[in-house]
């Protein structure tokens, strides 16, 4: 049976998958908590690697090596990079990147691509899963960029879209995309809107977090159902 590793960055980005698990064994490898157990009598690892893509990396190595997970989901907040992306609506990857690795570089130095593509069924099962919630979210696909800093200023916001034409902005995606492409292991990033990535980003990102991330983390409760 396949084994499903789901990654939060934070406590509140975990929270509502911790309190729906059936049953979990609770160990700690190189400080991330790991939680194996079960959700929907699914076998999962739930983990919460922290802020930031060298967290993230490491712990989705971690996910892999030590825990054998056969697939990747990572669930949380995002600021939002495009218009029509509004707060508290979702966004599934359909690839990600970091918005602070220079181009040349993903192409010429890392694995020879600008993007790690996310895995087309989890995408798929994601909008099932949209759907099926009782009060149904807006959801988008497209690009997940991240980067090393809280995006939180109106001309930073417009260099990235310019640069990656992303959906939305945060801190870990890309990296848990990076390791997965390198182990070959299926991802999909799903993140929920908390702030606009603008000028006001700090204060809608203090009103929004917690139901945001609550609202990510349902429709992964929907998708491990139907997984
Ligand atoms: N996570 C949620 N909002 C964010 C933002 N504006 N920048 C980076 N990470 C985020």
């Amino acid at each position: 049976m396949k084994k499903i590793g789901i990654i939060g960055a934070m406590q509140v980005e975990i929270d509502l998958l911790i309190a729906r698990m059936e049953t979990y064994e609770n160990s700690t490898v190189a400080g991330f908590p790991f939680y194996t157990g079960t959700l929907f009598g699914k076998d999962i690892v739930l983990t919460r690697c922290g802020v930031g893509k060298v967290n993230s990396a490491a712990c989705t190595q971690i996910l892999i090596d030590r825990f054998n997970v056969d697939c990747i989901i990572n669930t949380g907040i995002a600021g939002s990079l495009r218009k029509e992306i509004g707060i508290l609506d979702l966004v599934i990857s359909s690839d990600v990147t970091h918005h602070d690795v220079r181009k040349a570089q993903m192409k010429n130095l890392f694995p020879y691509q600008e993007s790690f593509i996310a895995n087309n069924r989890m995408i798929v099962l994601a909008q099932k899963a949209c759907e099926t919630l009782e009060v149904k979210p807006n959801y988008h696909f497209g690009r997940i960029v991240s980067g090393e800093c809280f995006v939180s200023d109106t001309r930073l916001k417009e260099t990235i879209i310019n640069e990656y034409s992303p959906a939305c902005v945060e801190m870990e995606g890309s990296a848990i995309g990076h390791v997965a492409f390198l182990n070959n292991i299926p991802f999909l990033i799903l993140r929920c809107i908390s702030d606009q990535a603008d000028d006001e980003a700090a204060m809608s990102y203090e009103n929004f977090e917690k139901l945001a991330a609550n609202q990510s983390a349902a429709v992964v409760l929907e998708m491990i159902k139907m997984m």
